[in-house]
């Protein structure tokens, strides 16, 4: 068994800025993408929560929730930005990650507004290789993705169950067209329609990293992530009030399966 380099007290994370005692236990992340969404997330899982920290992209809040500390982290966009929160975050003791984010879908009856709840990720991301070969897979973990089913049943919002695609590039990436140079390299066109011929359900650019180095360490994840693209339909993201009613469901979801692992692990 390989030794756990856990941080000593007061020792601050060069890139997150966190310390151990900020942290005050919390062994539970949300991981949105976005800064701007930070604090409305923790908000909504205590009115009472608190700004931490402010370094690069990684904006931090704790909240209670039940009682126990939470912390709600941006992580940036990409893979990269992942390893990061994983490495330091799980340094300050946080072993079970919720990703928290946006998503464009590849599925007919996904509609904007919908929460998808991942599976499975394809690892089109490149930070990944350097935690596990291309053939490991991304998988999220079994209690925390059954947490976040239970919680969008409970709470009635449309969700389905999927296999998400992790790219490293929002235009080429996941075929767009719509980018500045408008090319897209032969090796990608027509990408969008097979990972649909393969079922699976949405692009976004972070849940293959987190689950894959998630899984090597020994840590749990799952991801959830609201429609704003319905890919099937056009290439443009939505506006403002489908982002606000995304958000908004997948807070609630995210706090309810808080609730939920919660309630598991102290049994
Ligand atoms: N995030 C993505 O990565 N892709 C989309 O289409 C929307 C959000």
């Amino acid at each position: 068994m390989v030794e756990r380099n856990y941080a000593k007290p007061g020792e601050v994370m060069y890139h997150t800025g966190l310390t151990k005692e900020l942290l005050e236990g919390a062994r539970y992340a949300l991981v949105p993408g976005d800064p701007g969404r930070v604090e409305g997330l923790a908000k909504a899982l205590d009115p009472q929560a608190r700004f931490l920290a402010y370094h690069r992209e990684f904006h931090s809040w704790l909240a209670r929730v039940q009682g126990a500390p939470v912390l709600v982290m941006s992580t940036g966009m990409g893979g990269p930005c992942i390893t990061f929160t994983v490495e330091e975050l799980a340094r300050l003791g946080v072993t079970t990650f919720l990703r928290v984010g946006t998503t464009g879908s590849l599925r007919e009856d996904l509609d904007l507004g919908d929460v998808v709840i991942s599976k499975a990720a394809v690892r089109l991301d490149g930070a990944s290789k350097a935690y596990a070969p291309i053939e490991y897979p991304a998988v999220p973990d079994l209690d925390v993705t059954l947490a976040l089913r239970q919680a969008a049943e409970e709470l009635a919002v449309p969700y389905k169950l999927g296999v998400t695609v992790t790219t490293d590039s929002f235009w080429p990436g996941q075929e767009r067209y719509d980018s500045f140079g408008g090319y897209v390299v032969r090796r990608l066109q027509g990408s969008l329609r097979e990972w649909q011929a393969l079922g699976c359900s949405n692009y976004e650019m972070e849940a293959a990293t987190l689950f894959t180095l998630t899984s090597v360490l020994g840590l749990r994840a799952g991801a959830i992530c609201g429609v704003v693209a319905k890919r099937t339909d056009s290439e443009s993201v939505a506006p403002r009030g489908i982002y606000e009613l995304a958000e908004r469901r997948f807070q609630q979801v995210s706090r309810r399966a808080v609730e939920l692992l919660l309630a598991q692990d102290s049994r």
